[in-house]
């Protein structure tokens, strides 16, 4: 029997982690040098209607709850921080993918999509599924604003509503996913959420529904907790939200996703973020003391 999960929507839990992750974009996408362009996300954010300001566009500041001016101009910097590195790891990403299409995949897995408008904003190509997996609650919010704009998916676009800790394969392989065929997978922003035996099985599910030519994206937090936890931290910024950050992270040891896919048989490179950044211009440096954050991007081929 599946086991009862909680469920959230756009506004509470680790649902409100996607408005967070979209309301980044949308500063980036109102930045000149901008690394993606994602008319989607302030569209997001606006139908949303969080219970306070979250900032969209750059030089926005948060309302953070403390008297003290020093730690709220800390907690702007960490915000603009955030906003940087979501465009960073969004092009990062959105360059993983199309090199995989250009390779001859045509068949995506978008897990736990969010607010993800890939299959909106990206030129895909002729004969292209998207799979979006997540929660029904948030893949609902997001058909809904899509639907009151009229967006074109330029792709054959198909929500997968289920949990990733429920039989998500059977979900998928009911909307039509064929696992004999190359499949580009996406994990962004999801992995910290997960029970380390979640993502154990995520990924060696992976492994078996992937032919030869798939590739995988992922994102990898080594010490997940440890960044939220902070005084200065993303829990500080959504905290007024209602949103406890660091209890939605799982505290769970597991091995580093580039490690298990290594493992698997999987080419692996991984990539420091600071460095992913550099490469496309940007700095996620000057962090005020006390602040941390630090990623690997990590892309894998099956051969
Ligand atoms: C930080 S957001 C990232 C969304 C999207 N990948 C992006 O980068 O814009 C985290 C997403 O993970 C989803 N998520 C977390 N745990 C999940 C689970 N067990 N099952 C399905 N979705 C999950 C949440 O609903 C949310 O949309």
């Amino acid at each position: 029997m599946t086991e009862q999960h909680e469920q959230w929507d756009i506004v509470s839990s680790v649902g409100f982690t996607a408005l967070l992750v979209a309301a980044g974009r949308a500063v980036e996408t109102c930045r000149d040098d901008r690394l993606v362009d994602d008319p989607w996300a302030q569209r997001f954010v606006a139908a949303a209607q969080p219970p306070s300001v979250v900032p969209v566009r750059p030089g926005e500041t948060w309302a953070v709850d403390d008297p003290d001016p020093g730690i709220r101009s800390e907690i702007d910097g960490f915000w603009t921080m955030m906003a940087t590195y979501q465009g960073v790891r969004s092009r990062f990403f959105d360059d993983a993918l199309g090199r995989a299409v250009a390779a001859g995949v045509d068949q995506v897995v978008l897990l736990a999509a969010g607010l993800d408008a890939r299959a909106l904003r990206l030129q895909w190509g002729p004969g292209v599924t998207v799979y979006e997996v997540d929660q029904a609650g948030v893949l609902e919010f997001k058909d809904e604003v899509v639907d009151s704009h009229d967006g074109r998916p330029t792709c054959d676009r198909r929500a997968v509503g289920v949990d990733l800790r429920d039989d998500w394969v059977s979900a998928l392989r009911a909307r039509g996913f064929d696992p004999s065929r190359p499949t580009a997978w996406l994990a962004e922003g999801l992995l910290p959420f997960l029970p380390a035996l979640a993502q154990e099985q995520l990924l060696c599910a992976i492994d078996e529904l992937s032919a030869p030519g798939s590739t995988i994206a992922a994102e990898h937090f080594a010490d997940a907790i440890g960044m939220m936890s902070g005084r200065r931290s993303l829990a500080v910024l959504v905290a007024p939200f209602g949103v406890q950050f660091p209890s939605l992270i799982s505290s769970e040891q597991r091995p580093p996703a580039a490690r298990r896919l290594a493992e698997l048989g999987w080419d692996v490179t991984s990539a420091d973020s600071p460095g992913v950044a550099r490469g496309y211009g940007r700095d996620l440096g000057g962090l005020p003391d006390g602040m941390e954050f630090s990623s690997d991007l990590v892309t894998a081929t099956k051969s």
